[in-house]
């Protein structure tokens, strides 16, 4: 059930262009937000980059540098092509040029990195969405909380691009492993963030990404999943998995 967003646009995909519609798959594409990963060229971008591709997403990967991005595109418009995915948009270009033709981006940089990278982007984003994937992580102990004094890595972000730009943080304790793989994800999302609307535009994209995505509260409550993280790492190191969360009670 949790894998049906992509899987219905796969197949919507497939059957258009089977029957030589090329202008229904444009046609989707064009209706759904472009969506830019800066830093997407790492393990948790590139993972989400699959996810979003495959739901028929236009794609740009962000990096530092045009090469390593146009790397990261190629091999993604390769794996589509072998997963049977066509009609993928791929774009490759330097962050900020990522954020400037973003309609949302999302950051998935180290948390050392994250401050810098947003002062250079920060401009381009103004209006737009903006989904902190950061944890708070301070090497080399990444399996103990230790939560920025600013609170969480979303209110930092917050703080850095200014009111203009909608944060939400989401993601972080989604394993990059199992957003690499093609199929659904038995994991849940927390979304948090101070607009509600912001907030309900990322679980469309969580939803796309093959999870269930909730709302969590302001962006002062990402600081419960930023330390959850932490947990998880933990969990994985005990118990040789990649661990993510559910929510229960929902029939209650
Ligand atoms: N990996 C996971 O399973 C996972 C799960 C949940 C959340 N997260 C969080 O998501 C974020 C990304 O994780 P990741 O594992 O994908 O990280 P990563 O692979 O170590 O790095 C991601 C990208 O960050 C960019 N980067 C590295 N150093 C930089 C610098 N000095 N300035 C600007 N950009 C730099 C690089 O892109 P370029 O070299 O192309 O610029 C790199 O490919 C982290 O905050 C992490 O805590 C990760």
């Amino acid at each position: 059930m949790l894998v049906e967003p992509i899987l219905q646009s796969s197949v919507k995909q497939r059957l258009a262009f089977k029957f030589n519609q090329l202008e229904t798959v444009t046609a989707m594409s064009e209706t759904l937000p472009v969506i830019a990963i800066l830093g997407g060229t790492g393990d948790l971008g590139t993972g989400l980059a699959r996810r979003w591709a495959q739901a028929g997403y236009q794609v740009v990967i962000g990096s530092r540098t045009q090469e390593k991005a146009q790397v990261a595109a190629d091999e993604l418009a390769q794996l589509m092509v072998e997963r049977g995915v066509e009609g993928v948009e791929v774009k490759a270009m330097e962050n900020l040029a990522a954020a400037e033709a973003a309609d949302i981006a999302a950051m998935t940089v180290p948390f050392a990195h994250q401050t810098s990278t947003l002062e250079l982007v920060k401009h381009a984003l103004d209006g737009k969405i903006l989904i902190d994937v950061t944890v708070p992580l301070v090497p080399p102990k990444v399996a103990r909380v230790q939560l920025p004094e600013q609170g969480s890595a979303g209110e930092i972000a917050q703080a850095v691009v200014g009111e203009n730009v909608r944060v939400v943080s989401a993601f972080q304790n989604v394993a990059a492993h199992h957003l690499q793989e093609g199929q659904g994800m038995d994991c849940d999302v927390l979304v948090c963030g101070n607009k509600k609307d912001a907030r309900s535009e990322v679980i469309k994209l969580v939803e796309a990404a093959g999870m269930r995505g909730f709302h969590g509260g302001s962006i002062a409550n990402s600081a419960a999943a930023d330390a959850l993280t932490s947990v998880l790492i933990f969990i994985n190191k005990q118990y040789s998995c990649h661990a993510g969360i559910k929510i229960t009670g929902l029939d209650d």
